[in-house]
């Protein structure tokens, strides 16, 4: 594919800063990369980048994905994990910045703080990659409308349904990704867990411009249409102090058959990042039927993270 030059040079760390053409792009780099891996065909316009992955959080699909999206198109990725570098801590994100800007060509973080990333992209003087924080979880997003798109053939338009835990970081970045894209988005959460209302203001100027809905309601009958039913863990990481709490608070929010039927569509797919807890947010009814496409989500994780990669860093 043609080059898109306004995204060569650029961090990845919100969707907020991405235009719905810029998203689009990614979307059908992702899908034209996909389709030529299974043809057994790789490229070369990473090679001679180095690559950090900073995890200061787990991960396996994530790191997975940045680790073989690099070595497919030829880049040498480095895993640095939160022990094992001192981000924040004895060392300032500004200087570690601009120390591994010196080494890297392009930088993967996952962590706490947005503020982090945002200065390591600030000082660093490299693309740098959000591979998720407390506030967003942008490549997740790429990888989920690409399932959609592969599923349902389409993404405007679409009635796109979160329930669960509405201020996490799927929530927010479902909000932002599906305003920008003309998704219809449903968020049904516990009053407690709605989502900002700044960023709810700001999603619902995306979704005028694109022509589509943003809902934040508490009732299960914000299901009736959807075309598509997503959830996520009811503590995220870093929150497992809070796991009793949530799960009283989020018990009537389970993705079951009972909800799955209430849609009135016999085609709604069911959606999850991962990693998922059975019997908490979905029953493993739900999560092994024939309506979830979660290891499509999680295979498209990479597809959509090489392009990232390969559209920001890349020569071709
Ligand atoms: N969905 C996701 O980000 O998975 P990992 O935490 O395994 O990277
Ligand atoms: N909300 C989850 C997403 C995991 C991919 C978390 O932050 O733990």
């Amino acid at each position: 594919m043609q080059r898109l030059e306004s995204l060569h040079g650029r961090s990845f760390l919100t969707l907020k800063d991405f235009t719905p053409e810029e998203i689009e792009y990614f979307l059908d780099l992702a899908a034209d990369l996909k389709a030529k891996k299974k043809q057994g065909i790789t490229g070369d316009s990473l090679k001679g980048k180095n690559i950090a992955l900073i995890f200061e959080k787990p991960s396996t699909r994530t790191r997975s994905s940045f680790t073989i999206g690099a070595a497919d198109e030829g880049g040498f990725p480095v895993y640095m994990g939160a022990d094992e570098i001192q981000l924040g801590h004895k060392e300032s994100v500004k200087d570690t910045a601009r120390v591994l800007g010196r080494m890297f060509d392009g930088i993967e973080f996952r962590g706490f703080s947005q503020d982090h990333v945002e200065q390591l992209a600030k000082y660093s003087g490299v693309p740098v990659w959000n591979g998720l924080t407390d506030d967003y979880h942008p490549t997740q997003i790429l990888a989920d409308f690409l399932t959609i798109r592969e599923h349902l053939g389409r993404l405007k338009g679409v009635n796109f349904v979160f329930i669960g835990d509405g201020r996490n970081n799927m929530a927010n970045s479902y909000m932002i990704g599906c305003g920008k894209m003309g998704v219809n988005c449903t968020i049904i959460a516990p009053r407690s867990l709605w989502p900002k209302e700044d960023l709810v203001e700001i999603c619902r100027g995306y979704g005028k411009e694109a022509g589509s809905t943003l809902t934040i309601t508490d009732s299960l009958d914000g299901v009736v249409g959807a075309d598509v039913i997503c959830t996520d863990v009811w503590y995220s990481m870093g929150e497992e102090e809070k796991a009793k709490e949530r799960i009283a608070l989020l018990s009537g929010y389970q993705v079951n058959k009972a909800l799955m039927q209430r849609t009135g569509k016999d085609s709604t797919i069911f959606m999850h990042c991962l990693p998922a807890i059975k019997e908490k947010e979905v029953t493993e009814e739900v999560f092994e039927s024939n309506k979830s496409v979660v290891f499509d989500e999680a295979e498209n994780r990479m597809h959509t993270i090489k392009a990232v990669m390969v559209a920001t860093l890349g020569e071709y």
